[in-house]
């Protein structure tokens, strides 16, 4: 079992998927506390079980929790205020891993906010809402094996990872992945198109392609 102490900042399409496979996972027993502004939003019956908590604000979560994850899952653009927040309001050290996984947004655009602090940048794909994800991984220099084990563990719960070897790397994965399953759905439309001039009705067309 394990007992990780998580704090995730974001609760949308991408948070909500990762919270979800962690409170499905029965591999995980530790504790997430969730920075979300729509919090009304969420069925919080379904977290009853877990130790799950919500808030939503940052400004409510100033407290001394030492975090081993802090996963920021909101959108690219607000990143410089969402850091600053996290450094302004809890205990950054070399002990809590950051994991970002904003579009776009490079470590050393993090570290310049943040400091000095172990960083990981995640891309899942859009499968991962489906807990089938591909996620993209890459760390900068100061993330321990123990990190490397601990975010194995996450992005596993919602799918498969694989560790890059340089950060370029993470825009050509973002162009094939990101990009890939949108191919594939353009695919099957074109597949729908023929099976509807072959004379098929819209209900057998959506079914053999
Ligand atoms: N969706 C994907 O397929 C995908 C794939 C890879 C990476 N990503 C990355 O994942 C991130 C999230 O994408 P998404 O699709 O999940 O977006 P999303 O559904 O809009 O989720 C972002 C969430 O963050 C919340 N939020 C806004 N300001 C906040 C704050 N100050 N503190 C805490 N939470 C705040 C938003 O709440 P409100 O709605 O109330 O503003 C929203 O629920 C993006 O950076 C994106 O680049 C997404």
């Amino acid at each position: 079992m394990n007992e990780l102490k998580i704090l995730l900042i974001g609760c949308g399409k991408m948070g909500g998927s990762l919270l979800e496979g962690i409170v499905k996972s029965d591999n995980f027993d530790g504790m997430v506390d969730i920075i979300e502004p729509s919090i009304q939003g969420f069925p919080k019956e379904d977290f009853k079980q877990r130790k799950v908590n919500f808030y939503s604000d940052i400004e409510e979560k100033r407290d001394t929790i030492n975090y081993d994850l802090i996963i920021v899952a909101t959108k690219p653009d607000t990143y410089e205020e969402i850091f600053n927040g996290l450094k302004n309001n809890l205990i950054i050290n070399d002990k809590t891993l950051i994991v970002s996984i904003l579009a776009g947004i490079k470590i050393s655009k993090i570290e310049e906010i943040v400091g000095s602090a172990p960083i990981v940048r995640a891309m899942p794909n859009i499968a991962a809402s489906v807990l089938e994800g591909m996620t993209a991984l890459i760390g900068n220099k100061k993330i321990t094996n123990k990190d490397i084990l601990n975010v194995d563990l996450i992005f596993e719960l919602i799918g498969e990872k694989i560790w890059l070897e340089n950060e370029k790397q993470m825009d050509s994965f973002t162009a094939i992945s990101g990009s890939g399953p949108a191919y594939f759905f353009f695919f099957t439309e074109c597949l729908k198109s023929i099976a509807i001039e072959e004379g098929f009705t819209e209900d057998v067309s959506n079914k053999i392609s």
